[in-house]
């Protein structure tokens, strides 16, 4: 090999091995630059997972908080309402006394007062005999008292006390029972608010029309159910009526409230007490034409449905299928 062979590639050799060290220079650098990142990684992730550990352990706290405020709210107005409703019973009974008395010795100006007082006493006993199942069904209180239920006998007695309402605002009161409607087995006494509390609303809120109650039975979801419809041609709600409608203590607007009276919770407790017996409400209405009501619940409530009730005042209130 000549001279100049060997020194090209000694060159060659050399220029190789200063890039070869070049590399290793630039590779222990970046593994540096890599391990100092993973330390920083892994540093924060540390530091996340503690602050993660830290903002779940408040969350729980305030949530618990929260739990415990509503239930002693809910304790609170259930005992207040309670203790209000005694001496309440009293000033009823007795005015009911005075009346007669009244009455009996002819003094009709004084009676006059006296049916005033009696009309207010029992309108404050309405609110707070609301408060009280509001109460009661928020603090999940409520109990079923299931039978059977006779659903001529139901209609009757819902006709007895709403017809003074339908003829106060000059409405037809009308119902159409299926003749395969029955039998029924839920709780009679809290169908009938529900019902009360629909067909109370629509007699309210229709004046010179037409307010109907259409019962049917149906199937869905394997199981039957009774399908009541309560309708009405009254003044009926807007869109943004509907979207607060059943929110507890919300009435359409103020001219409402000054109008026709009432605290708004009227709705909220039916949806509660008809989600108990296992059902939904559902609604449609147009300002200016009416509005109905499709109040669905199972023809026998069993005592697993019963277990399994929706809680109170839920977002999604879809009708059964
Ligand atoms: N059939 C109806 N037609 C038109 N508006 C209705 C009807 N039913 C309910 N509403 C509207 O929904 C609101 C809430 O009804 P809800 O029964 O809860 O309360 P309320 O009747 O005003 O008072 P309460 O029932 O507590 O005496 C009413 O104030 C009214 O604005
Ligand atoms: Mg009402």
């Amino acid at each position: 090999m000549s001279e100049l062979e060997d020194g090209l590639r000694l060159r060659q050799l050399q220029r190789e091995r200063s890039a070869r060290k070049a590399a290793e220079t630039l590779l222990e650098s970046k593994s540096l630059e890599l391990y100092l990142a993973n330390q920083q990684l892994l540093q924060l992730n540390a530091s996340l997972e503690q602050r993660v550990r830290e903002r779940t352990q408040e969350l729980v706290a305030a949530r618990d908080q929260a739990l415990e405020a509503s239930r002693i709210k809910s304790q609170f107005l259930a005992t207040v309402s309670h203790e209000l409703r005694t001496p309440l019973h009293a000033v009823i009974s007795y005015s009911e006394m005075l009346l007669e008395d009244l009455q009996d010795v002819g003094l009709e100006r004084l009676m006059q007062d006296q049916r005033k007082i009696h009309g207010a006493a029992q309108h404050l006993q309405t609110l707070i005999n609301e408060l009280l199942d509001f109460s009661k069904l928020e603090a999940a209180r409520m109990e079923l008292d299931n039978e059977t239920i006779e659903l001529d006998e139901l209609v009757a007695n819902l006709l007895d006390t709403l017809s003074p309402l339908a003829e106060q605002n000059g409405n037809r009161l009308e119902v159409r029972l299926a003749e395969d409607a029955g039998p029924l087995y839920s709780d009679r006494l809290k169908l009938s608010q529900c019902l009360y509390n629909l067909l109370s609303n629509a007699c309210k809120f229709t004046e010179h029309g037409l307010v109907c109650l259409e019962i049917h039975r149906e199937r869905g979801a394997g199981q039957d159910w009774l399908s009541f419809t309560v309708s009405d041609s009254g003044i009926g709600m807007d869109e943004a009526q509907l979207g607060r409608l059943f929110q507890p203590f919300s009435q359409g607007d103020s001219s409402i409230t000054r109008k026709y009276g009432g605290t708004g919770l009227g709705l909220a407790i039916s949806r509660g007490l008809c989600e108990l017996l296992g059902g939904t409400i559902a609604v449609s209405s147009t300002p200016g034409q009416g509005s109905c009501f499709l109040m669905r619940i199972p023809a026998e409530l069993t005592t697993t449905q019963a277990a399994q009730q929706t809680p109170l005042f839920q977002e999604d209130h879809d009708a059964p299928a």
